[in-house]
């Protein structure tokens, strides 16, 4: 964010709208020299056309809210599992008495009339012609393309505020935020009359038996009915049954066929059966969530195009489950941005809904990316970290693989997959658990000098198998890979972990790194030390021994989890 001192703009700026009562300086808020890589400006916005912006205000008491989160998921603290109720997170997050009367009377000055879109208040949201936004935020909406996609996208390089509100504002999207969400599992046809998977070390195609022998994972069923696995479909992206209940009698046929996945809409979403819709992620994710996680109740959370947050519908997405009593005990996202198309103060504030989220009791897992060093972008200058998963309240999920070399029966070994996306945040700086990890792994790193940044959080946390999973995808097998494949591995790990700890009558584990960074989540997760992440013209970085921005911390291994949760 590019704050300028208000005596710079005071001459300049005159609103037509606002009564000389309210006339204040206006500041520019947010700022930027050029869209994002591969939007092209194609000319102004039209006047008419309605734009719907929602303002951001700052949370009362942020930092509180990141002690709760430690106090309630770190193993050592006295009150680890008591995960907060949601009127304990909405103290720390609604906005001030102050923030509010400055912001409603701006807006009444404006004669516009705003409705609150979050739990916590701290959101509002309205609809304005382009013409009438461009006066109110001293800005310039443009029409915007982006190669390979036929819409436009409106936006403004700049926008400001009056100064007596800026303050108390953290964004107003969309404005300087060009967001273009990602999931993008890697795929090639599969012919499955051919014995490639009898291979018995599960080197060359990840099945369900495989994973299950690799991390060593409880056949199931689970018990716990309250125990539920969020899946995260965005994009349009559906998840077939029909697909589904071949893809079990194949790989898990001792599952009853009837396993279904329950559905929750937000924004329109839908999940079209039209077995021509199935879409490669969505069918992904959900067989290898139902199919893993045998008896845990799977809710494919699909989220439709009538969102406003100009974010995909992630923050709706993170929204709704804070209100929802009926929330996930994990949410797995195989989606994400390039750090870099988001501007920090709307990275930080879906990062912020992340951690009401992980303080109600969620764990929420993200892919980290599958272009390496180079997250999803198609040029880089610099490393291109990826979003959400630089949020410090998120596990971070890279991707791993089995190999041949040192193999042994029911010993294997894992290698890094090369397409597993990791580095170092531009915007976040590492969180407490992770600190000491970041600053031993960037003395070793030779070279790269100006490509990343060494006080960055990192990423990716953890990491799973993700290479070669047969997927049914509209009745036809695909051979998918990707830390799309292994997020949702990770959080059906995580599910049953939550089911024995809940059944014993204990609670779920919610928000995971402090857990998974102390000594005994660090023994339960097998190292992966070979391999490295190539990407943006480099050979990317070197999977070590310990922690590293190719594979995190390691694999999941079900027994040691199991005795680091204290499950006897
Ligand atoms: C883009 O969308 C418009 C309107 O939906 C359509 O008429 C046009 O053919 C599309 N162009 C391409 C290249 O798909
Ligand atoms: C296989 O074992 C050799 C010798 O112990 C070791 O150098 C190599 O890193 C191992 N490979 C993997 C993938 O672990
Ligand atoms: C499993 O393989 C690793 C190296 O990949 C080796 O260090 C370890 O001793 C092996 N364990 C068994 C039980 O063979
Ligand atoms: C990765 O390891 C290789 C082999 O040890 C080394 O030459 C290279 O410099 C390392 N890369 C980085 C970025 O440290």
């Amino acid at each position: 964010m590019v704050l300028v001192s208000a005596s710079l703009f005071a001459a300049l700026v005159t609103l037509a709208a606002a009564t000389p009562a309210e006339l204040s300086a206006y500041v520019i808020h947010e700022q930027r020299d050029t869209p994002a890589r591969g939007f092209v400006k194609v000319g102004p916005a039209p006047p008419s056309k309605q734009l719907t912006l929602r303002i951001a205000l700052k949370p009362n008491n942020i930092a509180g809210l990141e002690e709760e989160l430690y106090a309630v998921s770190d193993p050592k603290s006295a009150r680890y599992g008591k995960h907060l109720t949601l009127d304990e997170v909405v103290k720390y997050v609604k906005p001030t008495t102050e923030a509010l009367s400055a912001v409603n009377s701006w807006l009444d000055a404006n004669k516009i009339t705003a409705k609150t879109i979050s739990p916590a208040g701290d959101t509002l949201q309205f609809t304005v012609p382009v013409s009438q936004a461009s006066s109110i935020l001293n800005a310039e909406f443009a029409s915007f393309t982006h190669s390979g996609r036929n819409e436009t996208t409106i936006r403004t390089l700049q926008y400001s505020l009056p100064a007596d509100l800026s303050g108390h504002v953290a964004y107003v999207h969309p404005t300087t935020s060009f967001t273009n969400p990602f999931a993008t599992p890697r795929i090639e046809p599969y012919d499955v009359k051919r014995k490639r998977e009898m291979d018995p070390n599960c080197a060359d195609l990840t099945t369900l038996s495989c994973l299950l022998e690799v991390m060593g994972l409880p056949k199931g069923p689970a018990t716990q009915k309250k125990n539920v696995l969020g899946i995260s479909g965005f994009l349009n992206e559906f998840a077939n049954f029909n697909d589904l209940k071949d893809f079990l009698a194949r790989y898990r046929p001792e599952m009853p066929s009837s396993t279904k996945f329950d559905v929750q809409l937000i924004d329109g979403g839908s999940n079209t059966q039209l077995r021509a819709f199935a879409g490669v992620e969505a069918s992904l994710d959900i067989q290898y969530s139902v199919g893993v996680a045998n008896g845990i109740p799977i809710r494919f959370i699909s989220v439709g195009p009538l969102n406003n947050d100009e974010l995909g519908g992630f923050l709706d997405q993170v929204n709704t489950l804070i209100a929802d009593d009926s929330r996930p005990t994990v949410l797995s996202t195989s989606y994400g941005f390039d750090e870099q198309d988001l501007t920090f103060p709307v990275a930080d504030g879906l990062c912020n809904a992340y951690l009401q989220l992980g303080a109600l009791g969620t764990s929420i897992l993200t892919s980290s990316g599958d272009g390496g060093v180079g997250g999803h972008a198609r040029f880089c200058d610099t490393f291109v970290p990826t979003a959400p998963s630089t949020c410090p309240w998120v596990t971070s999920v890279g991707s791993s693989q089995t190999i041949l070399e040192n193999f042994t029966k029911n010993n294997f070994s894992q290698i890094a997959a090369s397409f597993s996306t990791g580095g170092f945040s531009n915007y976040f700086k590492p969180p407490t658990y992770q600190k000491a990890d970041v600053g031993t792994y960037v003395a070793t790193i030779n070279g790269y000098e100006g490509l990343y940044n060494k006080n960055g959080r990192g990423i990716p946390d953890v990491s799973a198998q993700g290479v070669n999973f047969p997927t049914l995808v509209g009745d036809r097998w695909t051979l998918a890979s990707g830390t799309s494949a292994s997020t949702p591995v990770f959080a059906s790990v995580i599910a049953f972990l939550n089911d024995e700890l809940m059944a014993a009558g204990r609670p779920p584990l919610g928000f995971l790194n402090p857990l998974l960074y102390s000594p005994a989540g660090r023994a339960a997760l097998d190292d992966v030390s070979v391999g490295k992440n190539p990407g943006c013209g480099t050979s990317g970085f070197n999977a070590t021994t310990g922690w590293d921005p190719v594979t995190g911390l390691g694999a999941p291994n079900y027994a040691r989890l199991r005795k680091a949760v204290g499950l006897a």
